[in-house]
Order: C-alpha cells, then sequence, then structure tokens
C-alpha cells in the first residue's frame, strides 16, 4: 500500500425498509432478507482528511460541531474492520457529517452516515492501492463495509429497491452485503413514489436499534417472525411486477406493524410509537377507507410515521389531506417530504 495525505468525500441517501430487518445473528448477518427505498432528499454528506503515518486517531464533527461519542464509535468500527482495509489504522482522521434532514429528528442517521462514511473508505482504497478493480466490485464492498457499521446501511449504497440478506427470491442476493433489486422486475407505478416523513416525536428514542435487534434472541415469536419474512418476499415479488398495489399496502403496512409488535413481545417489553402515531395510523386508515386513495404507511424503530404514496392523479388529495388532517399530530408541524424516483 501507498498511503499517503488525502481528502475524500461522499454523499449516502437513507433508506425505508418495507420488508424489515430486526434480529441479527454474529457479525452483522441478518436473521431474515429484508428490501428498501432509497430516499433522494434525505442523505449525509461526508468528507475524510486522511493524514498519513500519523497515530492512529478519529476526531468527528456533525454540522460543524465536534462530536466525541461518534468519534469513539467510528475509532471502534475502522479498527473492526481492518481486516478488510490493511492501511485504515495508519494515519488521522478528520471527519465531517451534514445531513440534509433536521438534527435528533428520529430520521435515522446511521444508514446513510455509515453509508456515506463506507463510500468515502473506498475511495481512499481506491488511491492507496494498485490493484484494478471495477465499479461493481467498489460498491459491493462498499455495502459490504457498511454493514459492519450499521446492518441497514447497506441498502444505502444503491438506488431504487434495495436487498439486503440471502433469499432464493433475488439472484444474487447475500447476507454480507445488499443488491439492487432489478428495475426491469418492478412496475412503473412504485417508480415514482412519494415518503413523507411525520416528525411524531424529535429526540432520543428510548430504546436504540442495537437492543432492539438483541431481543429478539429471546422474544418466544422471533422464529416465526424470521420465517414470516422470508415468505413475504414471494408475494412482493409478484406484486412488484405486476403493480398490484392493494396488495402491497397490505403488506407492508403488515411489516410495520409486525416490527412493532416483536417489541412489544420482548422481555423487557417496549413501545416506541406514541400517541401521534397511533392517532395518525387511525386517521389515515378511516381516509383510506372512505375515498380509496392509495395513502398507506412504514414505521421505522422510533415514533415517527412515513407516509407512502404514489405521485399520480390521486396525490394532490392525498397531501391535501397530510396537510390539514395530519400535520397536527407531530410534535412541531414538522414533516420532510422525500420522493423515490428511479
Ligand atoms: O441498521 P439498524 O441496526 O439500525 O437496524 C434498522 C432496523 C429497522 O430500521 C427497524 C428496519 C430496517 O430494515 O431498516
Amino acid at each position: 500500500f501507498n498511503i499517503s495525505n488525502q481528502t475524500v468525500t461522499a454523499i449516502c441517501p437513507s433508506n425505508i425498509a418495507l420488508i424489515k430487518y430486526w434480529g441479527k445473528y454474529a457479525n452483522q448477518i441478518p436473521a431474515n432478507p429484508s428490501i428498501s427505498y432509497t430516499l433522494n432528499h434525505c442523505n449525509t454528506q461526508t468528507s475524510i482528511e486522511f493524514l498519513a503515518n500519523e497515530p492512529f486517531s478519529v476526531q468527528t464533527f456533525l454540522a460543524g460541531n465536534e462530536e466525541v461519542k461518534f468519534a469513539e464509535k467510528i475509532e471502534k468500527y475502522f479498527k473492526n474492520i481492518e481486516q478488510y482495509l490493511p492501511w485504515i489504522l495508519k494515519g488521522k482522521y478528520i471527519i465531517k457529517t451534514e445531513n440534509t434532514f433536521p438534527h435528533s429528528s428520529g430520521i435515522a442517521s446511521s444508514a446513510s452516515g455509515f453509508g456515506a462514511i463506507a463510500s468515502c473508505l473506498m475511495e481512499l482504497d481506491k488511491t492507496f492501492s494498485s490493484e484494478i478493480r471495477d465499479a461493481s466490485f467498489e460498491i459491493k464492498k462498499a455495502s459490504f463495509l457498511a454493514r459492519l457499521g450499521s446492518g441497514s446501511a447497506c441498502r444505502s449504497l444503491y438506488n431504487g429497491l434495495v436487498v439486503w440478506g440471502k433469499t432464493d427470491e433475488v439472484e444474487g442476493s447475500s447476507d454480507l452485503f445488499a443488491v439492487k433489486y432489478p428495475d426491469s422486475e418492478i412496475h412503473p407505478i412504485f417508480k415514482n413514489f412519494n415518503d413523507w416523513v411525520l416528525l411524531i416525536h424529535e429526540g432520543q428514542k428510548t430504546v436504540s436499534s442495537t437492543v432492539g435487534h438483541g431481543l429478539m434472541n429471546t422474544n418466544p415469536y422471533a422464529e416465526r417472525r424470521f420465517q414470516e419474512a422470508r415468505e413475504n418476499f414471494v408475494p412482493l415479488k409478484q406484486i412488484l411486477k405486476t403493480g398490484d398495489l392493494q396488495n402491497f399496502i397490505k403488506l407492508v403496512e403488515h411489516e410495520a406493524l409486525t416490527l412493532h409488535a416483536m417489541m412489544m413481545m420482548s422481555e423487557p417489553a417496549f413501545i416506541l410509537m406514541k400517541t401521534g402515531t397511533l392517532e395518525v395510523i387511525n386517521k389515515l386508515w378511516k381516509f383510506r377507507e372512505e375515498t380509496g386513495h392509495p395513502l398507506f404507511f412504514t414505521l421505522d424503530a422510533g415514533a415517527n410515521v412515513h407516509l407512502l404514496f404514489p405521485e399520480n392523479v390521486s396525490s394532490e388529495t392525498i397531501k391535501n389531506f397530510i396537510e390539514t388532517e395530519l400535520l397536527q399530530h407531530t410534535q412541531k408541524g414538522g414533516v420532510v417530504k422525500d420522493v423515490m424516483r428511479f
């Protein structure tokens, strides 16, 4: 390796899972396959200044403010991936990151954050290495490295729909890195989709996703849940191909509620939804029943509600309903409007 001082930059979007990853084995191996939409506007921009031949240390800044806790996390992460990037402990790092979405809004920054860091590391690796490698290798290794930082981050390296975890339903899928779900197998209705994130509760979550994953180890329903997630890939594949929006809605909402049901059935139990989360879900169901408009939701490991709806003829009515009826259940009228377009 021929290391030298370098500054590299990368941008990586966040993602929202449709079939959820919840539960894992050692070394960030997922207990079941998952699939997500990569977002467009919610992203992390990261620059890494590498000072070669200095003692190994990491300094991190989030939106200009030094973050010591995050630096400790990254130091541990770099030590953990040394076996895949042999030069990584041979220098000092100054890492600067900014998110396009509000800090501590409850929108997960770990997926976009680790995705961006992994992309930066692959840029450094490329300049330090004399090997000739193709672009598909680079992105696969970036996804592999991102997974070791935060599992769901490995899906953020690709746009569109992205699968992580081995499933017979998706060719080339792996537990070690994510792969793109083939665009040619996706009906156009799913390629121009809105995701409006209602910021129900801003601030720290009471239970981290690391702890949440861990509680699946003793959850009596875990095996059944993993099996269901695997099975859900079979109808989903058909749904995506044919543009079956009604069954898409059913499957995606079921996945979101199952994720939160698993939390409630953990020992100790925990609940990340807030009153506003339930109020929004009930209003949304009533609206859908009365109007038939395809507005539905998914949830992350938090209280925020991701409102999903295709961009088409009925989207104006839907947007109107969200603004007049649902925004009032957020803490500060907060909504982040994203869109998936590919
Ligand atoms: O990547 P982690 O460890 O933060 O776990 C994320 C888990 C969920 O967001 C709840 C689901 C998913 O598949 O993204």
